[in-house]
């Protein structure tokens, strides 16, 4: 199977990987075919001309290597955005930045963009 070499940066040292402790959201989903697993934190703080920005974000990924390297793909990608901003992330923006996933990987990245929509629904319904 042929990855980016994008694809092998991220999986091989991933970026803002880890549980945040006190998280204003957290995201989990799964696939029930692979089995694979993935839990994305994110804080959320208030900017007076932004709205509600995403501060600091993490996760948590039992998967494959695609799964590794979309995890930490969407978190670059959603970092100091707005929850709006962030809500309209799509896995084909985050397989673009990988430069490409296998397609039969594609939908590794489906449970990246999941995971993202999740945390923000949780901090939402937190914040109602
Ligand atoms: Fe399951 Fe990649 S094979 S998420």
């Amino acid at each position: 199977m042929q990855y980016s070499k994008k694809v092998l940066e991220h999986f091989t040292r991933p970026h803002n990987q880890g549980v945040i402790r006190n998280a204003s959201g957290v995201g989990m989903v799964g696939n029930p075919v692979c089995g694979d697993l993935m839990k994305i934190y994110i804080k959320v703080k208030k900017d007076r001309k932004r709205g509600e920005v995403i501060s600091k974000i993490g996760f948590e990924t039992l998967g494959c290597a695609s799964a590794i390297a979309t995890s930490s793909m969407i978190t670059d990608l959603a970092k100091d955005k707005t929850l709006e901003e962030a809500m309209k992330i799509t896995r084909q923006d985050v397989a673009d930045a990988l430069e490409g996933l296998p397609p039969i990987k594609m939908h590794c990245s489906n449970l990246a963009d999941d995971a993202l929509h999740e945390a923000i629904k949780d901090y939402q319904n937190k914040h109602k």
